[in-house]
């Protein structure tokens, strides 16, 4: 996460579907985190384990853009877009440029299918119990159209038991790169 979530101290994270709050364990001193997920049973294990370092609340996809949680940095959606149907991604991005800076960034990571996925990898990944499991094309399609500019890698899991292909998505809602290459174009008679 560490490589993919660059957070400085003094940055903000929100974590959508934070499930029992493990990311925390990544972050760097100095990071403030909060995290939601819609079971109950998650939030108070996220409490109990990690209560002193981030703040957690029970809240869905779909009615969280009604809270005063203020601006984030990153707003992370970590293997919780494929349980969600496309209208639900939609809500979240929307819910995700509602919380972040005009600069912040939503990061995904995502199991999806490949075309050329070994057939084992294949086979587990039909295993997953997300019933939305997309081509990273798919996600893309989603998510674009709310945070428009959008960078995905993609990486192979290998060092857990079950090997699966996933994507990293990385949604701005400012071309940011387009304005840090310096356009739009400053002129000289201050158009
Ligand atoms: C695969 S777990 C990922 C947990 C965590 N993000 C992580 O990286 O370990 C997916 C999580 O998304 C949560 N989730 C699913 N649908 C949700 C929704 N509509 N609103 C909020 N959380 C949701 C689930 O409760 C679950 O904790």
């Amino acid at each position: 996460m560490t490589a993919n979530v660059p957070a400085a101290p003094g940055s903000r994270i929100f974590d959508i579907g934070c499930g029992p709050g493990t990311n925390v364990e990544h972050l760097a001193t100095g990071v403030e985190y909060i995290g939601c997920d819609l079971s109950r049973r998650y939030i108070d294990l996220a409490e109990q384990k990690y209560g002193d370092r981030a703040k957690f609340f029970c809240g869905a996809v779909g009615e969280l853009s009604t809270r005063d949680l203020g601006e984030f940095d990153f707003v992370l959606a970590i293997g919780v877009l494929h349980h969600l149907n496309d209208d639900e991604v939609r809500t979240l991005c929307k819910e995700a440029g509602h919380f972040l800076k005009h600069d912040g960034a939503l990061i995904s990571l995502e199991p999806c299918w490949r075309t050329d996925q070994p057939p084992m990898e294949r086979f587990f990944t039909a295993l997953d119990r997300g019933e939305h499991v997309r081509r990273v094309v798919e996600y893309v399609s989603l998510v674009k159209p709310v945070l428009p500019e959008v960078e995905t890698s993609t990486m192979d899991v290998r060092d857990v038991r079950l090997p699966t292909n996933c994507c990293i998505i990385k949604a701005r809602k400012e071309l940011t790169a387009l304005v840090e290459s310096g356009y739009p174009p400053q002129y000289d008679d201050g158009r």
